[in-house]
């Protein structure tokens, strides 16, 4: 029985990673006709994970414009979306996450009345401008979704705080966990590009690209990673640099050429997710790196004053340091020094899933569908 139409829609690289399980699982299921839709918010970072993951996108709008503003984003993917929501009409929209992407996406389901799924639904700082424009994005996209697929209790009862009925939530874990399952393996050895590294030494794996850290955060961070290697002769630091100009351009300027610093290339997520596993600790903002590293039993400190991931905070796998430099100098050091210290924070904990995340999302789906066929 044909049981509709999932348009899964999503755009930079994170979202990327996250909605392959589920494209995947989408396509499995006879029943259902899957349309991709990318935005293309970003270019390279998106191309790399579709590539990896076999996604050929039924429609690319090709957004990205170097140094794009929020406004610029939002309006593109709404204009663009209206005209394939209307060719394509389908019975559900599926995004992910917090972006730009995800919110323009699911307002313009919303303005053709078409229902939204919210994968990775529940997250919150409850601080509107950290991270920005992240928490308002995702808090957003909620108040617009039918589906909320979360990914861990705490998120579900943050949806439930904010008054979303219950027969609407199931928790799932997160898509990360399935992808990352679904990549790192014991034999994998990297591609060229990687020689300069030695993995003898201890590698503290650091990325950084929020927005609320550019500027004088970043120039902290950047400061106490200086101090930390010249420190210790024994630690590299590997930074595969986002591409946005504003951080690879500082990046440049205060790490390029310094010895024991590689500054990176974005990494495909296979080679990233193998040197992620390979190194002694990670320094990040990232958000998705906060649910990774904890299940491969790698110590983070999170570059942030808040965190919407908070369940590794509490099994003790990830501590959040802030950016003002003593600070992250003052934590990295106490694991590069302190070996019960570090033991403690690197235990491989699973707060965020099982790998089945996708297989969970697409059989509430097909309900929905088969329920709604029966409403009509
Ligand atoms: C975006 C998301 C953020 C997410 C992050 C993941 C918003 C507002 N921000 O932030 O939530 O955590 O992606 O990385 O939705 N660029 C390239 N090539 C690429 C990607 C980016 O050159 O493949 C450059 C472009 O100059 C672009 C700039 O980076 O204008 C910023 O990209 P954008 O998506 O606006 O912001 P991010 O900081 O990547
Ligand atoms: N990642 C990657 N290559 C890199 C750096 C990160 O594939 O060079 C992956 C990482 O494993 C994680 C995701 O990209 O799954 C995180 O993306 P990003 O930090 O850009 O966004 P956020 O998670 O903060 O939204």
């Amino acid at each position: 029985m044909h049981l509709g139409k999932v348009m899964v829609v999503f755009g930079t690289r994170p979202e990327a990673i996250k909605m392959a399980p589920v494209v995947k699982e989408l396509k499995k299921v006879e029943d259902i006709e899957t349309r991709v839709v990318v935005t293309a918010q970003h270019r390279e970072m998106l191309d790399q994970v579709l590539d990896l993951f076999h996604i050929v996108p039924d429609y690319d709008m090709n957004l990205m414009k170097h140094r794009q503003d929020l406004y610029s984003i939002t309006t593109g993917v709404l204009n663009g979306m209206k005209d394939i929501l209307i060719k394509e009409k389908p019975d559900l929209v599926l995004v992910h996450g917090d972006t730009s992407t995800t919110f323009a996406a699911a307002l313009a389901a919303f303005y053709q009345m078409i229902p939204v799924g919210h994968v990775e639904a529940g997250l919150r700082t409850r601080n509107k401008y950290s991270p920005f424009p992240e928490e308002m994005n995702r808090a957003l996209t909620g108040r617009l979704a039918e589906l909320h697929f979360a990914p861990t209790d705490l998120a579900r009862d943050n949806l439930l705080a904010e008054s979303v009925p219950s027969f609407k939530i199931w928790v799932t874990g997160n898509t990360v966990i399935d992808a990352l399952l679904d990549t790192v393996r014991p034999d994998y050895e990297f591609p060229p590009g990687l020689e300069a590294i030695d993995f003898n030494h201890r590698i503290l794996l650091v990325t950084a690209h929020r927005r609320e850290n550019w500027g004088n955060r970043m120039r902290d961070i950047f400061s106490a990673l200086i101090e930390l290697v010249e420190e210790f002769p024994d630690v590299e630091v590997a930074f595969p640099v986002h591409k946005n100009p504003i951080v690879h351009d500082l990046a440049q300027e205060m790490l390029g050429g310094r010895e024991r610093f590689h500054l990176l290339e974005p990494l495909d997520y296979e080679p990233f997710a193998h040197l992620m596993s390979r190194s002694y600790m990670v320094l990040t903002d990232s958000g998705g790196l906060q649910e990774e590293a904890p299940s491969l039993g790698k110590p983070v400190l999170v570059l942030r004053d808040t965190t919407e991931r908070p369940e590794a905070v509490d099994a003790g796998t990830v501590k959040l340091v802030g950016t003002v430099q003593e600070k992250i100098y003052n934590e990295a050091r106490r694991l590069l020094i302190n070996q019960d210290e570090y033991q403690r924070m690197a235990q491989a904990v699973n707060p965020y899933g099982d790998g089945k995340a996708a297989r969970r999302i697409v059989k509430e789906i097909k309900e929905f569908l088969y329920v709604r066929i029966g409403s009509y």
